[in-house]
């Protein structure tokens, strides 16, 4: 079964709502999905290092704040350094997503320090794949999926807003768009064969 783990961190709930999309994307794919969720102040990451051993792939998960991944992510990010040399995510597949008050909000600068963060490991980047949301000056234009128009990773709106009225449908679409996305591609990843032979 392809397992697909989503590590995450949410002060304040957003995140916490497209994390579920994105673990509703994985299981309409016919994958597991294993929420693991950062809390403030941790600094012990063994269950998190050893779930995502057990995963095909990793989708990392955070809020923008002060233009990059929360400090929380940050701790997670660091900790990392002790699977860095043993290579334990090597050929994993990576995806993820962020939300922000604003609609830029600098949040390109989070998913880029999080596909850093994963070439870094050796894990090969899985981006929307989706056209930008058919965007016009509408107030339906909250609904479309990628309204954002992202292609590196899933981004969302949440305004001051409380975490029951957004993230919005279109933005919720695009987190559960990647987590489908993430699965299909882990199984075909699986299908080909191991990270030192090509399958015939
Ligand atoms: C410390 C802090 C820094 C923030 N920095 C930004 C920012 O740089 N750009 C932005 O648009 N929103 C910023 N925000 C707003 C958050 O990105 C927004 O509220 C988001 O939905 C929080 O997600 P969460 O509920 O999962 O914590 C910041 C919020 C906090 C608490």
């Amino acid at each position: 079964m392809t397992r697909i783990a989503i590590i995450y961190h949410s002060g304040f709930g957003h995140t916490d709502v497209l994390a579920g999309d994105v673990a509703r994307g994985v299981e309409a794919a016919g994958a597991t999905a294993v929420p693991l969720r950062i809390e403030a102040g941790q600094t012990d990451f063994a269950d998190f290092f050893a779930a995502a051993n057990e995963a095909d792939a990793l989708i990392f998960g955070s809020p923008t704040y002060v233009g990059n991944v929360s400090a929380p992510m940050k701790a997670f990010m660091d900790a990392s350094t002790q699977v860095f040399m043993t290579r334990d995510w090597q050929d994993k597949l990576a995806a993820a997503f962020t939300v922000s008050a604003s609609p830029s909000g600098d949040k390109l600068n989070t998913l880029t320090s999080l596909a850093i963060f994963a070439a870094q490991h050796g894990m090969v980047w899985i981006g929307t794949g989706q056209l930008p949301g058919n965007n016009d000056d509408t107030s339906a234009a909250t609904d479309n999926e990628n309204r954002l128009g992202a292609f590196i990773g899933a981004m969302a709106q949440a305004a001051n807003d409380s975490a029951e009225v957004t993230p919005r449908a279109g933005d919720r679409a695009t987190a559960h768009s990647l987590g489908q996305r993430v699965a299909l591609a882990a199984a075909r990843w699986r299908q080909g064969g191991a990270k030192d032979s090509v399958a015939a």
